[in-house]
């Protein structure tokens, strides 16, 4: 345990004096390098320069072929298709897939729900498999034992900004003729074993969301090196049937478009906003690693793996083991949230710690009434039957509900005095942590 732990003193969550009460910085990319280039395009009056139709504006103004450049370097693809969300940038993927009713996705329930929801938009029919109990993405061997007759695509979601591991992943993908399309909102320079995600299968798509790690205020781009899914998801990205005749497109699977374009001053802050990401990755792993130094000190809290990952913690994941620290996490983790107050720019968000992630996707109410879509689930060319029930996806269950805690107080302007506050709030309370526990033993 630390030198630092906190003397014994009185929970905030029971009146005492709180470890913090001053907000913490916000995280705020923009600077005055956004300001100009901002500028400079209302300045030239031209805020989109795409048509929807065959002519060299189909590709959209000099802004948005700046950025989408400037991204294939960076990531290392041949293509990158700016579009104006991460779940936009999903459903031209999946559209680009091919996807259709009778057809089924297999996607992690561990994840935000576009992960899943742009299967139903095609009609087809996501299929949720089991997490890794470390890594907390895609555990290959549950994929293999979801894959049926009707699967036609893997959704990797590289959670929290680890890798999925890619190569048991494009292994199966492979053997049973399967697109995999990566899910990197999460993950802007995330590697595995040295290469970058987003193009080890065959789409990336990445968020340019506000809470992502650079951004455009909404905004997503996607990466591949193929040839013909970078022309369908541009043609879905901008109106595509319009131009399929002056194309000389034979392919019309799922050539129905959408204007999914991002405009010239969202791709000029982006273009901006790349120089810095770097920097900021770096500063998250750097303050990551300091916390879990620390965190990892106190018996029964366990800091998280980097397996063949470079890991770019959107957020950091901690498991939390019940038995060893003799108090519930739900109740441990409310009292650390009593000791810290939330964020600048975030005070309306809360606090920016949390005990689990997101509900597992197929305990959702649409998937629970099979009401939400319902020309996916009772299609006629769909002869499956999904599973949505209660105990599919035991790990994934386990995490959510018992173990895990996720945070991310390591968002950078944070300092060692920021960080300090914080780990000093998880000593305090691991320090009192059975005053949580009243005489009848529950918490
Ligand atoms: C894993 C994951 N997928 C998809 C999305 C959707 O991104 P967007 O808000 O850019 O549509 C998010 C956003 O938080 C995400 O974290």
């Amino acid at each position: 345990m630390s030198a630092t732990i906190a003397t014994k003193s009185k929970l905030a969550i029971h009146g005492g004096t709180p470890v913090r009460t001053e907000l913490f910085p916000a995280y705020n990319t923009i600077t005055d390098a956004e300001k100009k280039a901002a500028m400079e395009v209302l300045d030239s009056g031209n805020l989109s320069q795409f048509l929807g139709c065959w002519m060299d504006d189909f590709f959209g103004g000099p802004k948005v072929r700046e950025f989408e450049e400037k991204w294939s370097k960076m990531f290392n693809a041949k293509h990158t298709i700016s579009v104006n969300s991460n779940t936009s940038g999903l459903f031209a993927a999946v559209g680009a897939a091919g996807l259709g009713p009778g057809d089924e996705l297999i996607v992690s329930p561990y994840t935000m729900s576009a992960s899943a929801i742009c299967a139903l938009v095609y009609g087809a029919v996501p299929i949720f498999a089991d997490i890794d109990p470390d890594t907390f993405t895609l555990d290959p061997k549950s994929i293999e034992e979801r894959i049926t007759p009707r699967t036609k695509a893997i959704m990797v979601v590289h959670i929290f900004g680890h890798a999925a591991d890619m190569d048991p992943i494009m292994a199966i993908a492979r053997k049973h003729n399967l697109v995999v399309i990566e899910d990197c909102a999460q993950a802007p320079l995330t590697t595995y074993k040295g290469r970058m995600v987003g193009t080890i299968g065959d789409m990336g798509v990445y968020s340019l969301n506000y809470h992502k790690h650079i951004h455009t205020g909404e905004g997503g781009m996607v990466t591949t090196n193929n040839d013909t899914f970078a022309e369908k998801i541009q043609l879905i990205r901008n109106h595509a049937e319009t131009s399929l005749r002056d194309k000389g497109m034979s392919d019309f699977t799922n050539m129905i478009g959408f204007n999914y374009r991002l405009t010239e001053m969202q791709c000029a802050i982006g273009s901006t906003q790349l120089d810095r990401l770097e920097a900021y990755v770096s500063e998250r792993i750097e303050n990551c690693h300091y916390v879990a130094g620390k965190l990892a000190q106190l018996p029964g809290i366990t800091p998280p793996v980097e397996r063949d990952s470079r890991h770019v913690y959107y957020v950091q994941a901690f498991k939390f083991d019940e038995a060893v620290v003799g108090v519930h996490r739900n109740a441990f983790i409310e009292a650390v949230s009593a000791e810290l107050p939330s964020a600048h720019l975030r005070e309306s968000t809360g606090k920016l710690i949390g005990a689990g992630y997101t509900e597992p996707l197929y305990l959702q109410p649409m998937y629970q009434t099979l009401q939400g879509t319902k020309c996916s689930f009772n299609c006629p060319r769909y002869d499956g039957k999904p599973n949505y029930g209660k105990g599919l996806c035991p790990v994934t269950e386990d995490m959510h509900y018992n173990k895990l805690f996720t945070h991310e107080y390591m968002r950078p302007p944070m300092t060692r005095a920021d960080l300090d506050d914080f780990v000093h709030a998880f000593e305090k309370v691991y320090e009192n942590r059975f005053d949580l526990v009243s005489k009848n033993g529950k918490h």
